[in-house]
């Protein structure tokens, strides 16, 4: 993943670089560098871990310069230490790199063949010594660029500086996002328009293929052969974003409780609250004629695709066929021109994602994504965008991106049971009725349980293992909430099926295992309660999560029982995502582990 940034202008730079790191830091948090130029001097500062250590050392040892580019890593090739960090220099060339360079072991074979002799273990370093071997050789600056871009293969967003050129900045995408920035004599370079946002909102976005220079009076953008391409920017919306945790100790505590504001914010764009039904959704996916929809993304937004499935199925009849993005890329599904496909995203540039996308548009398929950030590459490339309005989320652990996604899926799967006739106009209005309702009994869920949750999160970090079980929608909803508590506690989760449980996980049901249960009062609750009943005659520990109802029908001994109100079927997923998103929020905060950035992983997943 990582971030890179890039300001050539007038002003002062590594002050601006390191802030506009700050907002980058999502997509990486295992070392950070920035390096200037001045008085015809390239230097550089590095730090491994967070940016923070960075700040130090150029407190210690600031660095003057009107150009500069700067790193936040999130580590493929080579541990995270100093030597790693980006920028990596060679005779004078400057390299930062988002992305993988896949053929970086035979480049280096040659290079080193050829003399060079290599600091680091990162993939990136090739870049810089191949500019370096094409610039004694007498290539200019761009011809450089160009003869490296035509050697290098792989998924790579490179900025670069020449020593001996203190007013230019390249840049190359070929797969991760890159943005260009334009402000008044002076222009930015970004991995997003937020990390941008302080200096401009004017941005152009770099697609796969471009070669960008910038001076401080603008930008030239051309193809890998050198050829002028048009590119027009836009104003983005990111500057309207305030980031910030408010009063909450962590940005995953201020995310959980924004949920009840923000759904609503995100419900007003599908539904009619007037008439209690939903908005004509995007006119470039007609749910009425397809005859089946395909559904991928990655992680949280691959579970939230999963609960969709049971919606469009149920509610609108319509076959979904659903993958994680990184086996569906490659599986060669039949696919017919006849079917749409959805793809759910946070940050709209997840490279899996995307890959799926591009593979399912290759095939002729109307394309729909579900995003949270609708500059994103996914957004861009697709024919719909149904946008979650989630604002921006900075805990790595997605929490109300989840909930926007699951309830943008709720109203594109009552639309398309409204255009199939799979639904009455009556059965609409009091699913709507129902939606309308949810931000309500979102924010009672989230007062009247946390001080249980807050308790029961003490004991269930003394556990080293945790399986959680659900049936329907409450399955995918295990499986996101297993998902949370490894992320960020590090205790090991399974999120099952309740039905599997026979299978294999009951072998390994004792006293030391507590079973999360997630069991609303539904169709499937007497079933989920056998297999309840199954892990309670094995001796193990059960934390019941169910609504009065459930309560009140199951006379089992639990090690908690957590009681939610009764709710209807089409928002009991976003309803239960609150407890199993507090559950594992207080027992990381309790553990004490890096609840915001946990170790190894990084918001923006832009390699395979
Ligand atoms: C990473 C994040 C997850 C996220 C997943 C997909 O793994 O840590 O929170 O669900 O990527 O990201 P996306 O931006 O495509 O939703």
């Amino acid at each position: 993943m990582c971030g890179i940034v890039g300001i050539v202008g007038t002003e002062p730079v590594a002050e601006r670089l390191v802030d506009a790191l700050r907002r980058l830091e999502y997509r990486g948090y295992d070392s950070a560098g920035v390096a200037t130029i001045h008085d015809g001097k390239m230097d550089r500062r590095r730090a491994e871990g967070k940016l923070f250590n960075l700040e130090k050392v150029l407190d210690g040892e600031p660095l003057p310069g009107t150009i500069g580019i700067a790193h936040t890593r999130w580590a493929t090739h080579g541990v995270p230490n100093v030597t790693n960090a980006h920028p990596h220099f060679v005779e004078g060339v400057a390299v930062v790199h988002n992305g993988i360079i896949e053929n970086f072991s035979e480049l280096k074979e040659e290079l080193i063949a050829e003399g060079a002799v290599f600091e680091s273990q990162t993939d990136t370093e090739v870049v810089a010594h191949l500019l370096a071997k094409y610039t004694r050789q007498g290539l200019d600056h761009k011809a450089a660029m160009l003869a490296m871009l035509n050697r290098v293969s792989g998924a790579y967003a490179l900025v670069v500086m020449f020593a001996d050129d203190a007013g230019t900045i390249m840049a190359a995408r070929s797969g991760p996002p890159l943005a260009v920035g334009h402000g008044k004599g002076e222009m930015f370079l970004g991995s997003d328009a937020i990390a941008l946002s302080p200096f401009t909102n004017e941005i152009t976005y770099l697609v796969d293929g471009d070669f960008a220079v910038l001076t401080a009076q603008g930008a030239r953008i051309m193809d890998f052969a050198g050829q002028p391409v048009t590119r027009t920017s836009q104003i983005s919306q990111a500057a309207t974003f305030l980031v910030d945790k408010g009063n909450h100790r962590h940005f995953m505590e201020k995310e959980i409780y924004e949920q009840p504001e923000i759904i609503s914010h995100a419900l007003s764009h599908y539904v009619d609250f007037a008439e209690n039904v939903v908005k004509q959704p995007d006119m470039a996916i007609d749910f009425g004629s397809v005859s089946g929809l395909a559904i991928s993304a990655c992680g949280t937004a691959y579970l939230s695709g999963l609960v969709g499935k049971y919606w469009f199925e149920r509610y609108a009849r319509l076959p979904v066929e659903i993958d994680v993005a990184s086996e569906f890329r490659y599986r060669e599904i039949p696919l017919s021109k006849n079917q749409a496909a959805l793809f759910i995203s946070q940050s709209g540039e997840t490279a899996d994602t995307l890959a799926s996308l591009r593979y399912c548009k290759d095939e002729g398929l109307k394309i729909g994504a579900i995003v949270n950030v609708r500059e994103s590459t996914i957004a861009r490339e697709s024919d719909a965008i149904f946008p979650i309005l989630a604002g921006p989320e900075i805990g790595v652990a997605s929490t109300k991106a989840f909930t926007c996604q699951l309830a943008v899926l709720a109203a594109l799967s009552i639309s398309a049971g409204r255009a199939r006739g799979t639904i009455s106009a009556d059965d609409e209005k009091a699913m709507i009725r129902h939606l309308i309702e949810m931000p309500r009994i979102m924010s009672q869920v989230l007062n009247e349980v946390q001080p249980q949750i807050e308790t029961l999160s003490r004991d269930l970090s003394r556990f080293k293992d945790v399986l959680y079980l659900g049936r329907g929608t409450s399955f995918p909803l295990a499986m996101e909430g297993a998902l949370k508590l490894k992320e960020i506690s590090y205790i090991h989760a399974e999120g099952y099926a309740a039905g599997e449980l026979k299978h294999g996980p009951i072998a390994l049901i004792d006293e030391n295992m507590p079973v999360i249960v997630i069991a609303p009062h539904d169709r499937f609750f007497e079933k989920t309660v056998s297999n309840m009943q199954e892990v309670a005659a094995r001796g193990g520990k059960i934390i019941f999560i169910t609504d009065e109802r459930g309560a009140a029908a199951s006379k089992l001994e639990t090690m908690a029982t957590i009681v939610l109100p009764n709710v209807d079927e089409i928002i009991a997923p976003m309803i239960f995502a609150l407890p199993i998103q507090l559950l594992a929020y207080h027992t990381a905060v309790f553990m004490g582990t890096d609840v915001d950035q946990p170790r190894n992983l990084a918001k923006s997943v832009t390699v395979e």
